[in-house]
This record gives structure tokens, sequence and C-alpha cells, in this order.
């Protein structure tokens, strides 16, 4: 069989396309891919805070562990920026942070934004 160089390129910019959003999602890819039902955004935050296991380290609503800052009234601390700082990239508000970066989309951002606002 005779080899074809196309088949080569084309084999190995796929991989690396796919290698990079899996290892290092851009945001329009996250968007993209994890959406949120925005009716209601307030039960899609809740739902978002126990699907990513944010009490495994902050109490909410009493529950949880005391690993981190408790997120009741962290709203009344940290203005929307800040908070999407956190959710977005916790690395670039503190280097070294124990605060997982989940890779969140905008909208998954925004309704765990609205969910803890919701709770004060
Ligand atoms: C593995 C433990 C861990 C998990 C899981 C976790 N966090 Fe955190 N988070 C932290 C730590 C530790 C800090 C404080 C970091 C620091 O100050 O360096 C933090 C900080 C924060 C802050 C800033 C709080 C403040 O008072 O400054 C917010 C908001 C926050 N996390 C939200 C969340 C949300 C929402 C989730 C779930 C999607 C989550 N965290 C999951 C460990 C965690």
């Amino acid at each position: 069989m005779k080899k074809n160089p196309f088949l080569l390129v084309a084999g190995i910019t796929t991989l690396a396309v796919f290698l990079w959003l899996w290892l290092s999602p851009p945001r329009f890819w996250l968007n993209l891919v994890k959406r949120v039902d925005s009716s209601d955004p307030v039960a899609a935050g809740e739902r978002l805070v126990e699907q990513y296991g944010c009490r495994q380290c902050h109490k909410i609503l009493g529950q949880g562990a005391l690993k981190a800052p408790a997120l009741d009234g962290v709203t009344q601390r940290l203005d929307d920026q800040a908070l999407y700082r956190w959710l977005s990239n916790p690395n670039a508000v503190a280097r070294g942070t124990a605060m997982p970066n989940f890779r969140l989309s905008d909208a998954e951002i925004f309704a765990i934004i609205a969910y803890l606002q919701s709770i004060e």
C-alpha cells in the first residue's frame, strides 16, 4: 500500500486538536460543551454545587467540610467579578491554592453565583 502523507498530517493535526481541547480547554469550547438550563439558573447552580462537590471543602447552608472558607454570605464579601475569577481560574487569584479549577463554562459560573446569591 502506498503511504499517503496527507493522512499522516491530518492524523497528527486531529490528535493535537483533541489533546488541546482535552488538556487545556479554551473558554469558547467549555461554553460550547458545558451548557446550563437557563430557565432556572438558581436550581441549575444548586445542582452544579452538588455535581462538583463544593461541599467536600466548603460549608454551604451549614452543610459540608470546613477546609476552605464557608460560602454562606460569600456574595456579600466578593462581587460578581471576584467570584467569576475564583471560579474560572482559582490559581490566578491565589497562586498554588487548594481550590481546584473545575474548568467551568461561563453559564455554569453564572448559575453557581446565582445560587450563592439566592441563599443569603
Ligand atoms: C478541594 C477543596 C475545594 C473544593 C472541592 C472547592 N473549593 Fe472553593 N476554595 C477552596 C479553598 C482552599 C479556598 C481558599 C483558597 C485561598 O484562599 O487560597 C477556596 C476558595 C473559594 C472561593 C473564594 C472564597 C473566599 O471567601 O474568598 C469561592 C467563591 C469558592 N472557593 C467556591 C467554590 C465552589 C463554588 C466550589 C464547587 C464548584 C468549590 N469552591 C470547590 C477549596 C475548594
